[in-house]
């Protein structure tokens, strides 16, 4: 509705008169005006990884070291909830949205966040992340959280934050307004959304050698409808488990630091049922409505499907998902950590089987992919994801260690990055997903003397410094950027199109001019205008 071919904008289409062009050196309107990506990288300051930084924007999003063979990656943008892991390691924690090709799309509000990616709400494609107390994997609270979930639009607009009020106890001095944990924020086709919480409560530690009364957290699985904001299902594990199936050591427990014993990190509904992993019981189970196991599957004898394939075990596992279900048959993934402890060296997998359903002994599962780097492994404890991607590939997202890897349908890394120094920046998980937005704000532009033999100094024979940048901060389908300048507001003509250039394209002005104005250019048409900056 807004936007352009205004009379205004109209006007600004006319050829500039020619005193004016003469004296500022316009040329014809249609005219390609050199360009070149504004970034700059700024490398290591002790510990902190190289970042990105621009003119037109105070964003500092992490330069990946990229490694990648040529051959065919999957189309999509990477969403990375970028956090330090205990110490500084990162120049800006922020969920970033950017390409394989290390450009930035876009930057959101600084703090932790966790689980960022897209995903639809009824048919408006969205993207979510949590935010709130407590951390994915580092800190006093690690592991869990209290929060909300995000949910804004494709102009960046927050148009809802899921805080659920589940009456939670809370560990001793931990408080929060809402309820939700840091694993799960999965919209349903049911206009519901599944988040884990963590609840403080009591239980009989007797058969771990602990009390009759000991503290420990019970990890819930929560379905809220979106509408009513009110949870429609609940599952407890304390509720349908013994607390012995645990793998987790137990010591000691109190309400300041109950005792973890199922750890509840992912939730997945299929059709009117829930795929709840547990990471501490290295198990995962299929839950019905009624809160009944219909099934369950362990990472050491394979549980109601009593085996596993040959060498295939799993542990400390992370983002169970379901897919190609029939009667008969489904796949299961996962990202299998694969150890507990920073200092085990065994390489975290991307591991899928093939179910037989119902489970029985005849039909044992079957090895589909068991992924992971043979020349560079990566061992994470804590966090990460695997999914397929639209091409037949996967994409692998490491957690608690900056790592995330592409791999080809038969295994093959074809696409490896780092995004901070070993153990020092994290990402609970990453996605690689369609993504197209344009900002409700406007195109940013700042117009500054360029330094000495910039990149733009030879361009067209042009003997000015005065050099243009801009961005516009999450614009997923920019083309180009037209160009107005004059010696005043009234007198604007078009100097010509930059074609975009990464985040920021920076491009050469010619002197003597005294305002520019920018207008993005997408599909042909100019949707939105930067404001008019003074030189
Ligand atoms: C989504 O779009 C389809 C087809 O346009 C329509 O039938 C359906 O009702 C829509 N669903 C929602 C939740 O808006
Ligand atoms: C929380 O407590 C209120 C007041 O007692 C009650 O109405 C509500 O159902 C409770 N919610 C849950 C999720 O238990
Ligand atoms: C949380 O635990 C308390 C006991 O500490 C219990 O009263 C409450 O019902 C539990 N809440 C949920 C949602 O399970
Ligand atoms: C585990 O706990 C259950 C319930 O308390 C008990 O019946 C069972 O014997 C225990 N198993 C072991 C191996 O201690
Ligand atoms: C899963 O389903 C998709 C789409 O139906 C199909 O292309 C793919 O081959 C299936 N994967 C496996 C391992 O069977
Ligand atoms: C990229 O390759 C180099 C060796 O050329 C290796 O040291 C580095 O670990 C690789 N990076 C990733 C993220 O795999």
């Amino acid at each position: 509705m807004h936007y352009f071919l205004s009379t205004i904008a109209v006007g600004w289409f006319i050829a500039p008169a020619p005193a004016l062009a003469r004296s500022i050196g316009i040329g014809s309107g249609s005219s390609t005006l050199c360009a070149t990506n504004g970034r700059q990288v700024t490398h290591h300051d002790s510990n902190i990884w190289p970042w990105q930084t621009y003119q037109s924007s105070n964003i500092t999003p992490p330069y990946l070291t990229i490694n990648r063979t040529g051959e065919d990656l999957a189309s999509g943008l990477l969403f990375i909830g970028q956090e330090n892991d205990g110490s500084t390691g990162v120049k800006q924690v922020s969920p970033f949205i950017l390409t394989h090709d290390n450009e930035l799309v876009w930057g959101g509000p600084e703090g932790d966040s966790s689980n960022f990616r897209q995903q639809y709400w009824g048919n408006q494609s969205v993207i979510t992340f949590w935010i709130g107390t407590g951390k994915a994997a580092y800190g006093a609270d690690a592991g869990r959280g209290w929060g909300k979930v995000q949910i804004y639009d494709d102009q960046y607009q927050l148009i809802k934050s899921v805080c659920p009020r589940l009456n939670l106890t809370m560990p001793t001095g931990t408080t929060t307004d809402c309820d939700a944990d840091v694993h799960e924020s999965f919209i349903t086709e049911d206009n519901t959304i599944l988040v884990t919480a963590y609840n403080t409560t009591q239980a009989d530690l007797t058969s771990l050698g602990g009390p009759k009364d000991g503290w420990v957290y019970d990890s819930i699985a929560v379905e809220i409808d979106l509408a009513t904001n009110e949870p429609v299902f609940i599952w407890s594990p304390l509720a349908h488990l013994d607390i012995n199936s645990t793998h987790e050591e137990y010591s000691s427990s109190s309400q300041t630091a109950p005792f973890d014993w199922f750890h509840i990190n992912s939730v997945q509904k299929w059709n009117d049922h829930y795929l709840i992993n547990s990471r501490h019981l290295w198990r995962t189970y299929l839950v019905n409505r009624q809160g009944e196991v219909v099934w369950y599957i362990d990472g050491e004898d394979g549980g109601s499907f009593e085996s596993l394939p040959n060498d295939i075990t799993f542990s400390w596992q992370h983002m169970a998902r379901l897919r190609n279900v029939s009667s008969t048959q489904a796949l299961i993934s996962w990202f299998a950590n694969d150890l507990d402890t920073a200092t085990s060296t065994v390489p975290s997998k991307g591991l899928t089987l093939r179910l037989t359903l119902p489970p029985s002994p005849e039909h044992p599962p079957e090895l589909v992919t068991n992924f992971y780097d043979h020349q560079y492994p990566v061992s994470s404890a804590a966090e990460g994801s695997f999914f397929p991607l639209p091409n037949g590939n996967t994409l692998m997202g490491y957690g608690d260690e900056p790592y995330i890897k592409e791999y080809g349908p038969k295994g093959d890394v074809r696409w490896s990055a780092q995004f901070a120094g070993y153990d020092l920046g994290q990402s609970y998980r990453v996605y690689k997903q369609q993504w197209q937005a344009t900002p409700s704000t406007r195109p940013s532009l700042v117009v500054t003397k360029a330094v000495a033999n910039d990149d733009l100094k030879q361009c067209a024979g042009k003997s000015s410094s005065l050099r243009g940048y801009v961005s516009w901060n999450g614009a997923t389908a920019v083309e180009k950027y037209r160009v107005y300048a004059g010696i005043d507001s009234r007198s604007l003509q078009i100097l010509g199109d930059v074609d975009k250039k990464g985040f920021e394209t920076k491009f050469s002005l010619p002197s003597g001019i005294k305002v520019v104005k920018v207008a993005a250019i997408q599909a042909g048409k100019i949707i939105r205008k930067s404001a008019i900056v003074r030189v």
